[in-house]
C-alpha cells in the first residue's frame, strides 16, 4: 500500500470494523491519515489498539437510530465532524425462501439497509455545512450471481446500490458523493463455513484466479473516499477479481 496521507484531516466512521473487510478498511483509512471511528456490536478494541490515538471504538447496533446518535456523539467529542461513512456491517443468514421468515427478512433489511438511511440522516447536516462528504455502502457481487438461499440478502444489497444512486442526486450540490462497492467472495469469518471446494469453485470463476483477502477490497474504497473521486457518484464498483462484469 502506498503511504500518501490522502485522508489527513478527515474523520471516518467504519461499521462492522471488528473483523474482516471492515477491519481492513479501518486500518487502511488510518494509514492514509484519517481519524477512525470504529463501530461494531462490541467495541472493536483490537483494531482501535492497532491504530492507536487516531481511532476510537463505539459499541452500537447500526439498525438502531440511538446507535447512530451514540456514534455521532463519540465521533464529535473525540475527533469532530464526520466526513466519511463506510456502511460495512451486515446480516447474512442463509435461508431458502421456504424457510425465510418475516423476522429474518426484517432484520436483514434493518442491518443492511436501514443503517445506510440512518447514517445519512445523522451525518448529512454536518457534511452539507462543510461542503464535503463521502458515503460508501458495502454491497456484494452476489446481486449478479446465482447464490441460493440469499434472496433477502441480495434484495438488501441491491437496495444499497439503489439508495446510493438516489441519495447521490439529493446531495451532490454540497460536494457529497455516494457510491456502492460490491466485493466478491472474500476470506473472512463470513465465508469460513464454506468448504475449500466451494470457495475454489467461486474463485475459479474470476479472471484473477485466487481467493480475495480483505485487503484486496480496500483500494477502491480509499479512492472513492478521497478528493480524487470528487466527480464520481451514484456508482456501483465491483471488486471481485473479475467475476461479475457490468457495462
Ligand atoms: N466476505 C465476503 O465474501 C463478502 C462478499 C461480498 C460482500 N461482503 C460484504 O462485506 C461486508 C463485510 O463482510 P465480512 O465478510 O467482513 O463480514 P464479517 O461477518 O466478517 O464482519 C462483519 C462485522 O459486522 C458486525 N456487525 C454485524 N451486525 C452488526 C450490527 N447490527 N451493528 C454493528 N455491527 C454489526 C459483526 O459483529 C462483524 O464484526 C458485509 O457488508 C458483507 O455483506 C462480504
Amino acid at each position: 500500500m502506498s503511504s500518501s496521507l490522502s485522508h489527513q484531516g478527515r474523520v471516518a466512521v467504519v461499521t462492522g470494523s471488528g473483523r474482516g473487510i471492515g477491519a481492513a478498511i479501518a486500518l487502511a483509512l488510518a494509514y492514509h491519515g484519517a481519524k477512525v471511528v470504529a463501530v461494531d456490536l462490541q467495541s472493536p478494541n483490537a483494531i482501535v489498539a492497532a491504530i492507536g490515538r487516531n481511532a476510537v471504538g463505539v459499541a452500537a447496533d447500526v439498525s438502531d437510530p440511538d446507535g447512530w446518535a451514540a456514534i455521532a456523539r463519540v465521533a464529535e467529542e473525540t475527533f469532530g465532524q464526520v466526513d466519511i461513512v463506510i456502511n460495512n456491517a451486515a446480516y447474512y443468514p442463509n435461508h431458502p425462501i421456504e424457510e425465510l421468515d418475516l423476522d429474518t427478512w426484517k432484520r436483514t433489511m434493518s442491518v443492511n439497509l436501514d443503517a445506510q438511511f440512518l447514517s445519512a440522516k445523522q451525518f448529512l447536516p454536518g457534511m452539507r455545512r462543510n461542503k464535503w462528504g463521502r458515503f460508501v455502502g458495502i454491497s456484494s457481487n452476489s446481486v449478479g450471481l446465482t447464490v441460493k438461499g440469499m434472496s433477502h440478502y441480495i434484495a438488501s444489497k441491491m437496495g444499497i446500490i439503489g439508495f446510493m444512486r438516489g441519495l447521490a442526486n439529493d446531495v451532490a450540490s454540497d460536494g457529497i458523493t455516494c457510491n456502492a462497492v460490491l466485493p466478491g467472495l472474500t476470506n473472512t469469518v463470513a465465508t469460513q463455513a464454506q468448504g475449500e471446494e466451494q470457495r475454489k469453485a467461486t474463485w475459479q470463476g474470476q479472471a484473477i484466479q485466487r481467493f480475495a483477502e480483505p485487503e484486496d477490497i480496500v483500494g477502491p474504497i480509499l479512492f472513492l473516499t478521497s478528493d480524487d473521486a470528487a466527480f464520481m457518484t451514484g456508482q456501483a464498483l465491483v471488486v471481485d477479481g473479475g467475476q461479475y462484469r457490468v457495462g
